[in-house]
């Protein structure tokens, strides 16, 4: 058996197998689950510069594209093999109809992008242009159609307009406007964040109108998503799920958002500039979204006891506030080395998690909030958190294994956190891959790692995401400060074998 260990490690004080006190034994031959590729699955909302300027920029553009598409977008997207690609929100979603977004581009209606800015919006961007995106970035698409401000025979007629074959109003529309042959969109939420900005609902209400949507959404067998509540609403979770208990054939997946904002809600700290009470706080609060999790799952099995509704993280990171000057409704946001920790933690969690976690999408990929990419004009930037999706890539669809982590704590005045976050998991090749984060801002770690279960290493190698300062980021116009590097490759690693790193060390 050919095995290759890879330590992927993010941060660059992250040290492996000196000391005794952090260990972690990974079971290789108790793998049951696999993580879904759509845990590193995406999301692009109508907000700031999110699809305008970081997708599209039409066909006149200086700036390279295909139908209008960004190349460079396209290219960087493809590094990352971008598994599901939701929009067109979030909170646009429930405001938005798709007629306007069919048809000839000089036809089609302004509106006023209301929960984002009061811009206004072309429609230039709608149905055809984003599945063109994701068939040219590889990525399976995800709709959310409009629960709040729409009627069930408009997400009806989207469902078919998008899937069916069959000669209708509809399909008839869809040959004029270019397209023969059905995209056939299997993932379609009903509704976005339907206690709030979704419509203000109650639980029951919400669940009751689901049950509507959801019957007439039927073309092409779609896996329908229904809205979660907030956070910590486990109400909210068990009444729909209740509710849509008698109808299994309705709900395929139940959606879970959770953003870390460093001190809560409406805090102002900035991405690029924070103290070390801020990054504390940034790894607290984002560990709390483990626990979250969980509660939900397990209110999940008391109600889906065969495991057949999938969770839907499908929105998910940081949330800082603007980087200044720019507009407050357009959530822009830097990134760094911080931003690569937190969503190795989320990635983590997600991935210990895939036996109910059946896709997540981190918010947004370009432009906005914790995103991939940034676009400056015909500048484009790849973010630390892009290089966690790229080293993350190995765990697609791979086979998790069971790990226990025992490690010593990252202290902050009188508060701790457990210092070391992982992940592992086995491929199709039996190529096991261990991703390992030390969220201390301060100290290095040493861990030990006991591979249980299968035979002897005949290689091992390991890739680091680093930079000099835990507020480093990737900016335009300048050299890149973070990125992936490799760390060491060894032709004859065993489990009794470490691997001796110029002051670092490897077992
Ligand atoms: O991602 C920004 C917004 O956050 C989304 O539109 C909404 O669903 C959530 O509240």
């Amino acid at each position: 058996l050919f095995l290759l260990l890879v330590l992927s490690t993010i941060l660059m004080n992250v040290v492996v197998g000196q000391e005794k006190s952090n260990r972690i034994v990974i079971n290789a031959d108790l793998g049951k689950e696999t993580i879904s590729k759509f845990i590193y699955g995406h999301f692009a909302e109508h907000l700031g510069y999110c699809i305008y300027g970081g997708i599209y920029v039409g066909e006149d553009s200086n700036i390279p594209n295909t139908r209008g598409i960004r190349n460079d977008v396209v290219d960087a997207l493809k590094e990352i093999a971008p598994s599901v690609m939701r929009w067109p929100g979030g909170c646009f979603a429930d405001t938005y109809h798709w007629k306007d977004g069919v048809g000839p581009k000089d036809q089609r209606p302004s509106i006023v992008n209301v929960t984002w800015g009061g811009v206004t919006e072309d429609n230039s961007f709608g149905t055809h242009e984003f599945l063109d995106f994701c068939e040219l970035i590889g990525a399976e698409p995800y709709i959310c159609a409009n629960v709040g401000s729409g009627t069930v025979q408009e997400a009806a007629e989207w469902v078919e307009y998008v899937n069916s074959s069959a000669k209708s109003p509809m399909t008839e529309l869809r040959k004029k406007n270019g397209r023969e042959e059905p995209w056939k969109v299997k993932y379609w939420a009903v509704g976005n964040e339907s206690w709030g900005c979704g419509g203000n609902m109650t639980p029951d209400y919400y669940a009751d109108l689901y049950k509507r949507f959801s019957t007439y959404m039927r073309a092409g067998r779609p896996y329908r998503v229904a809205s979660g509540g907030t956070d910590p609403d486990f109400e909210w979770t068990e009444t729909v799920l209740k509710k849509t208990q008698k109808f299994r054939n309705l709900i395929q997946g139940y959606s879970f958002h959770y953003y870390t904002f460093c001190h809560g809600w409406g805090d102002k700290t900035a991405a690029t500039k924070f103290t070390e009470n801020d990054w504390f706080h940034t790894m607290k609060n984002t560990l709390v979204m483990e626990e979250r999790l969980e509660r939900h799952i397990a209110l999940m099995d008391e109600y889906d006891p065969q495991n057949r509704i999938g969770l839907i993280a499908d929105e998910w990171g940081n949330w800082f506030t603007v980087e200044p000057g720019t507009n407050p409704g357009f959530l822009y946001q830097q990134n760094t080395v911080r931003d690569a920790v937190t969503a190795s933690l989320y990635l983590n969690i997600f991935n210990n998690h895939a036996r109910r976690v059946k896709m997540a999408n981190i918010a947004q990929f370009v432009n906005v909030l914790q995103a991939m990419i940034l676009t400056k004009d015909e500048q484009i930037v790849k973010t630390p958190t892009f290089y966690v999706f790229k080293m993350y890539k190995v765990h697609h669809d791979a086979t998790l294994l069971p790990i226990d982590v025992s490690c010593d704590d990252y202290k902050y005045e009188d508060m701790t956190l457990p210092s070391i976050s992982a992940s592992a998991s086995k491929d199709k090749d039996g190529v096991i891959h261990v991703s390992l984060c030390n969220i201390d801002m301060n100290k290095s770690r040493s861990v030990e790692i006991d591979l249980r279960g299968t035979d002897k290493l005949s290689k091992s190698s390991g890739e680091i995401i680093t930079s000099a300062k835990e507020n480093d980021f990737n900016d335009f116009g300048q050299p890149e400060k973070v990125n992936i590097c490799l760390l060491y490759t060894s032709d004859a690693a065993d489990e009794e074998d470490s691997v001796d790193l110029g002051g670092r060390r490897i077992i």
